[in-house]
């Protein structure tokens, strides 16, 4: 019933009118959430399709989410489209998600710039194919002063190879002299991620049954609230997505403290 509702009102005067939207408790919302899209291939191959068809089935899904995001004004979204453990799958899949991403990506970037989204690539962005590359910073710089959601998407991406390369930073800086290794604080490794000047992973949402994080924003998520469901990716929806946001709302949250 509430796929029906949901037509990706863009206004927030609009968006508040929705009914889908009305349970959420716009006071409780995650300032950053984070979505492993997972069961693409899942989804395809119970249908006798090709595990191709369900990545493309899976830009559907993620279309919407990004819309609701825009709705309910949430500062931050983050999607893991591609992991740097991902190389290891047959070539012509590979192949595939690289043409969805750059074909998708040249599709919709209009409208997500109409709509103030701020986008923005995790991961070793360089080390993609030129065309891609070039895309994905375009993208990025286009829209850098988009007062909207920040719409990132983790492409060739792992949580602990972002932890390397923000080793590897500092450990430049100290040897320049820069900063002593005293200097080096939580707030010295942020800058160097990745997602530096976003804020932390309040919320990880994750489809299709499996329980884990799979190298996924390892340090932003510290203290993230987890949402699991069994729905595969390409079938959820905007009232998935409302229901987790529902169940965060109503999560207590201590950071290793005691209860209030
Ligand atoms: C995981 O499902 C999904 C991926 C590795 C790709 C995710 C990509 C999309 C949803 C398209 C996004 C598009 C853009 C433009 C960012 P899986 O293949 O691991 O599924 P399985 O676990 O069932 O095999």
């Amino acid at each position: 019933m509430w796929d029906k509702l949901f037509k990706g009102d863009t206004t927030p005067e609009k968006a508040a009118e929705n009914p889908l939207y009305q349970a959420v408790n716009r006071d409780r919302l995650p300032r950053h959430t984070a979505i492993i899209m997972d069961g693409n291939g899942r989804w395809a191959e119970g249908r006798g399709l090709l595990r191709t068809a369900g990545h493309t089935a899976g830009v559907s899904a993620l279309k919407q989410t990004l819309k609701v995001a825009i709705d309910l004004g949430l500062p931050a979204l983050t999607v893991y489209a591609f992991s740097t453990e991902n190389w290891k799958r047959p070539h012509n899949e590979v192949d595939f998600l690289m043409r969805l991403f750059t074909d998708q990506l040249a599709k919709e970037i209009d409208e997500m710039d109409a709509d103030g989204v701020r986008l923005r690539f995790l991961g070793r962005v360089d080390d993609l194919a030129p065309a891609l590359r070039e895309q994905a910073r375009a993208a990025e710089a286009r829209t850098k002063d988009n007062t909207g959601v920040c719409f990132s998407i983790a492409m060739n991406y792992g949580g602990q190879d972002e932890l390397v390369r923000a080793t590897q930073a500092l450990a430049a800086d100290v040897a320049a002299g820069r900063i002593a290794p005293g200097d080096i604080d939580a707030a010295a490794i942020e800058a160097r991620l990745d997602t530096a000047g976003l804020p932390p992973v309040d919320l990880v949402i994750r489809t299709s049954g499996d329980l884990r994080l799979s190298n996924f924003l390892l340090w932003q998520a510290a203290y993230a609230e987890f949402w699991f469901t069994d729905t595969n990716w390409p079938d959820f929806t905007p009232a998935h997505f409302v229901e987790a946001l529902r169940d965060y709302g109503r999560r207590e949250r201590r950071f290793g403290g005691l209860k209030k």
